[in-house]
């Protein structure tokens, strides 16, 4: 396993710590978790996590390249270190990085794709976290937030972080809320936040 500092695809430092220990104060059994990160990237943050616990199946989804063919909306991508937007060969490689990352933990798949079609290849109420870290136009947004919604169980919780380059992280929250079945965790703060579907 290769230190934090190595890492290289490394993003903004996300604290999902808050959440994992959240989910430790409750005493809830992580490792009968079913959990995703959508709009990944290379992986850092599912990374991170999984030093904090250990879901008995982890996936791990991007698009891994810079436009959105569904309907024809743009995926606003993600951004280098020099502030140029990522071109496809560059998510080639953001993607064949984290499959090799990843290719050591047996409960961990990197799924490529667009994360309404991945989410769409499970039941209903299946995972127990979906955790977005997805940078979509808005209208897209809804409807990925829809799925979201329905793919995560009863009981189950959906994450995310606000994403400075576009009106993403209050759009994602909001179209959650809408959902009479939702309550936010108001302890999670921080820039980032906590949803349950009770
Ligand atoms: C800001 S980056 C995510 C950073 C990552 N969550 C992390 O913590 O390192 C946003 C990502 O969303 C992805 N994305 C955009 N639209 C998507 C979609 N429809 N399905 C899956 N991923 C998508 C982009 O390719 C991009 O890598």
């Amino acid at each position: 396993m290769i230190p934090y500092q190595d890492y290289k695809y490394k993003s903004t430092l996300i604290p999902i710590n808050l959440i994992t220990d959240y989910f430790k104060s409750l005493n809830l059994n992580t490792d009968d978790f079913i959990t995703t990160e959508i709009g990944a990237f290379g992986g850092y943050t599912s990374y991170r996590m999984l030093h904090y616990i250990t879901p008995k199946e982890h996936y791990i989804n991007d698009t891994y390249e810079f436009y959105d063919k569904w309907n024809h909306l743009k995926n606003f991508g993600t951004w280098n270190r020099s502030g140029g937007n990522l071109t496809n060969k560059d998510f080639d490689d953001v993607y064949k990085y984290t499959k090799n990352i990843f290719s050591e933990y047996n409960n961990v798949k990197v799924v490529k794709g667009y994360a309404q079609d991945f989410l769409n290849e499970f039941p209903d109420n299946y995972f127990d976290f979906i955790f977005s870290g997805i940078n979509v136009e808005p209208n897209l947004l809804t409807n990925i937030m829809k799925i979201v919604y329905d793919k995560t169980k009863i009981g189950g919780y959906i994450g995310g972080y606000p994403l400075i380059t576009s009106p993403t992280y209050h759009k994602t929250v909001k179209t959650l809320l809408k959902y009479p079945n939702v309550k936010r965790i108001s302890k999670i703060k921080n820039n980032i936040f906590l949803l349950k579907k009770v």
